[in-house]
């Protein structure tokens, strides 16, 4: 089975490279990242010269370069995590998000429709069915599409090219929507590696609003789990929500590390909130645990507990992103082959 991953450079795509190579010994990936400011190859290196891996640094909107992939290669499949995937950021400038998001989505559906592939992973987020109100039941696969933020409505749009794309040309697309996940390698703007890495610097935790929206927490390993298993086992034309049901209040996961790292409350900061923050995410998984027999298996204590202790044990993974000193690696893979991605 040879597998296109894009956005393999990236916290989940990362993770899931190193799943994928470890738990299918028949599946021979390449790795299209583009090293974005999220794309980081010290996520990678103890695979870096595994046999069945290789890495190619580019853009997934590069229709040549994509072509020129799936020629050479023949995929069997395809599982794009590629994305910009940061909230705040869409709402500072939207535009990037448009380009990978949907664009890019829209050239890798086209090169998958003339080549043809046996399945299309297309990792998208439970953000684009918008915000739940405190009793509300969890979504499901069929609930509706009301994407809040700019990031939420550019995976929705990919989604909905996914679906017209299997639906006019029958490209095997699946869609996986996933809720929030945490674990190792995952960039320090987003809540969780924030918090870990400001309390152990003793900086201020910056808390948006009350501090009472709830997120749906999954370990990494358990959504890279489902995805291999969407891949292996899922049916063309279907979504499959991948969620914990772990809802926690983000002061309540704040509270949670800061007792970890034996640090004081008093670190906590409330801030100005997100705009047209989405006040709650909950999944309701009945049908990937029926259909293809996914279960998450880390609970959001032991979870945390494991991504506290690798932040502890990484502290120059973190250092580095932090300093911006990390794009030295794109930096030295540029010079390296020269290949005109900036
Ligand atoms: P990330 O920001 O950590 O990584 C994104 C990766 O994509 C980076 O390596 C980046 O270099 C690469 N990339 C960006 N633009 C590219 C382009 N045009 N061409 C090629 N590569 C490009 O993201 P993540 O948190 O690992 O999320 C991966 C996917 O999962 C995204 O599609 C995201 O929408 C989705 N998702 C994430 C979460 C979460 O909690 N992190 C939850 C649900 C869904
Ligand atoms: O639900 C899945 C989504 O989860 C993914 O699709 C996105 O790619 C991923 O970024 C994530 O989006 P969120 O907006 O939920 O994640 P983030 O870590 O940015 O924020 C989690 C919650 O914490 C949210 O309610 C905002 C809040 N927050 C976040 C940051 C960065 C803070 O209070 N302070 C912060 O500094």
């Amino acid at each position: 089975m040879r597998l296109l991953v894009t956005g393999g450079a990236g916290f989940i795509g990362s993770n899931f490279v190193r799943f994928a190579l470890a738990n299918h010994p028949d599946w021979e990936i390449v790795n299209l990242d583009k090293l974005t400011y999220a794309g980081n190859l010290a996520n990678l290196t103890d695979v870096a010269h595994h046999p069945r891996y290789a890495f190619v640094r580019g853009d997934i909107a590069d229709r040549d370069l994509v072509a020129r992939l799936f020629q050479e290669h023949r995929f069997d499949a395809v599982v794009n995590f590629a994305a910009e995937s940061h909230v705040d950021r869409s709402i500072l400038d939207a535009a990037p998000f448009i380009e990978t998001n949907v664009k890019g989505v829209q050239v890798l559906l086209e090169a998958a429709r003339e080549l043809g592939v046996r399945k299309f992973v297309q990792v998208s987020t439970d953000e684009v069915y918008g915000s739940l109100g405190p009793d509300d039941p969890p979504f499901t696969e069929e609930s509706p599409l009301r994407p809040n933020s700019p990031y939420a409505a550019s995976k929705a749009a990919a989604d909905l090219l996914c679906r017209a794309y299997h639906r006019t040309h029958g490209v095997p697309v699946i869609i996986t929507r996933s809720s929030n996940n945490y674990g190792p390698y995952q960039f320090p703007e987003k809540l969780i590696p924030l918090m870990i890495t400001n309390a152990l610097e003793d900086k201020p935790l910056p808390v948006y609003g009350d501090g009472r929206n709830v997120r749906d927490w999954l370990y990494v390993e358990d959504n890279c789990r489902a995805i291999a298993l969407v891949v292996a086992k899922g049916t063309p034309g279907e979504v499959y929500n991948i969620g914990a049901g772990e809802e926690r209040e983000n002061i309540e996961v704040v509270r949670a590390i800061l007792r970890l790292l034996g640090k004081p409350d008093s670190l906590i900061t409330f801030v100005q909130d997100r705009p047209g923050h989405d006040r709650r995410y909950a999944l309701d998984t009945a049908k990937i645990r029926r259909e293809i027999g996914w279960e998450p298996s880390v609970s959001f204590a032991e979870g945390l507990e494991r991504t506290v202790r690798w932040y502890l044990a990484n502290r120059p993974w973190w250092e580095e992103v932090k300093s911006g000193a990390y794009r030295r690696y794109a930096d030295e893979w540029y010079g390296r082959l020269g290949l005109p991605v900036g």
